[in-house]
């Protein structure tokens, strides 16, 4: 079995983090969500693994290199233009050949892995076969209608009604049966070769399509919120350790994990949380379900529930809560008498400012 992972797409949904980088690349305790997505396929056995790029084909190579480094095996697949997840598998066909394989979005998370799922499958070997799981929101993804016995009969993508409350999840398994429902499909009214109208497919020619209801998923370019549950979720799995350095003034409490090179004085974390290799947490809380990447500088600052890229610092901050805070950000007191808001801000970006407490009122 081989797997198909999509790593194009343009990330709209997490600017403006995904100005710079792909979303696939985004850290979830400190790890690119990429990596958990070629892990899982490793940890189920398969390590021929075909990566669909676009425009950030570049930084991904350079991230994932070979794939020698999960003991896995990645041959590079560019698509010209995102036409959709049904244009990806034809963009594949040569690389896919006469095997069966794993579809997975490189943007999904999946805790727990999906093993048990790959063996039924190679056991059962229906001609495709979809994960579903209950969501609050199912106009953002693809909405499955099951009979009574549990028979997938209908998909629908992105419906304005949803039927039901059982969205598709971005992995599926697929025999060589997919590559005629591909060729046989029209690109849907935004102009993609849908995955789902291929799988409507195949259910119409009486293909056999099987669907197992899962718990413990996440997308996370829905929004930032999701992001931070992604990354609450892993954190609570942490293995903790100190490979950096902790003074005697600091307190760790909960699941903490020090990375190597990184310093924490006169500060007090309480987990489960990480600090990244290189980074400097000095006079500061940093409170549960915070990941902070390496080489930061975290100083007289409190955050809580959020995400620190890579490189960035907050000096002489309040409280930070449930933010995502890019790469390379500084985030400082501002000097001067007048207490004042000093902003410079990427496109795209969110700010939320608590008033000040002795603002003088508005003018009316
Ligand atoms: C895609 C699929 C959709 C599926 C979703 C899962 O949507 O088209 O059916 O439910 O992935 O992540 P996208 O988020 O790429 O628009």
């Amino acid at each position: 079995m081989k797997a198909l992972v999509l790593a194009g797409g343009t990330g709209s949904r997490l600017r403006p983090i995904t100005h710079t980088g792909a979303k696939q690349l985004v850290p979830v305790a400190n790890k690119p969500i990429l990596f958990y997505v070629i892990e899982t396929l490793v940890d189920a056995g398969i390590t021929d693994i075909g990566m669909i790029v676009g425009a950030t084909e570049e930084e991904i190579r350079a991230t994932v290199g070979d794939g020698g480094d999960f003991g896995a095996k990645v041959t590079y697949i560019p698509q010209d233009r995102p036409l959709g997840l049904a244009h990806a598998v034809l963009v594949a066909r040569d690389y896919l050949a006469e095997d069966d394989f794993v579809m997975f979005l490189g943007d999904n998370f999946v805790v727990g892995g999906i093993n048990g799922l790959v063996r039924e499958f190679e056991a059962e070997r229906p001609d495709a076969a979809i994960m579903l799981t209950r969501v609050k929101d199912p106009s953002d993804y693809g909405v499955a209608v099951l009979d009574t016995q549990g028979q997938v009969v209908r998909l629908e993508e992105k419906p304005r009604n949803p039927v039901s409350d059982l969205a598709v999840i971005g992995v599926y398994l697929f025999t060589t049966a997919v590559h005629q429902a591909v060729r046989a499909i029209s690109p849907s009214a935004r102009g993609e070769l849908e995955i789902t109208d291929a799988i409507q497919w195949l259910i119409d020619q009486g293909h056999a399509v099987r669907s197992t209801v899962i718990g413990n998923y996440w997308k996370d370019t829905g929004s930032v919120s999701e992001l931070l549950e992604v990354n609450r979720a892993v954190l609570e799995t942490l293995e903790p350790g100190v490979d950096g350095t902790v003074d005697k003034e600091s307190e760790l409490i909960g699941r903490v994990r020090v990375e190597p090179g990184a310093t924490v004085s006169r500060s007090r974390i309480v987990g489960p949380a990480v600090i990244g290799a290189g980074t400097k947490v000095t006079g500061s809380y940093i409170g549960p379900w915070t990941s902070v990447d390496r080489d930061c500088v975290i100083t007289a600052s409190e955050i809580e529930y959020s995400i620190v890229l890579a490189g960035s610092s907050v000096e002489g901050v309040g409280r930070i809560e449930s933010s995502l805070i890019g790469k390379e950000v500084r985030i400082t007191r501002s000097a001067g008498p007048c207490r004042t808001h000093r902003l410079i801000v990427g496109d795209h970006s969110k700010v939320q400012i608590t008033p000040l407490s002795h603002s003088p009122e508005p003018l009316t």
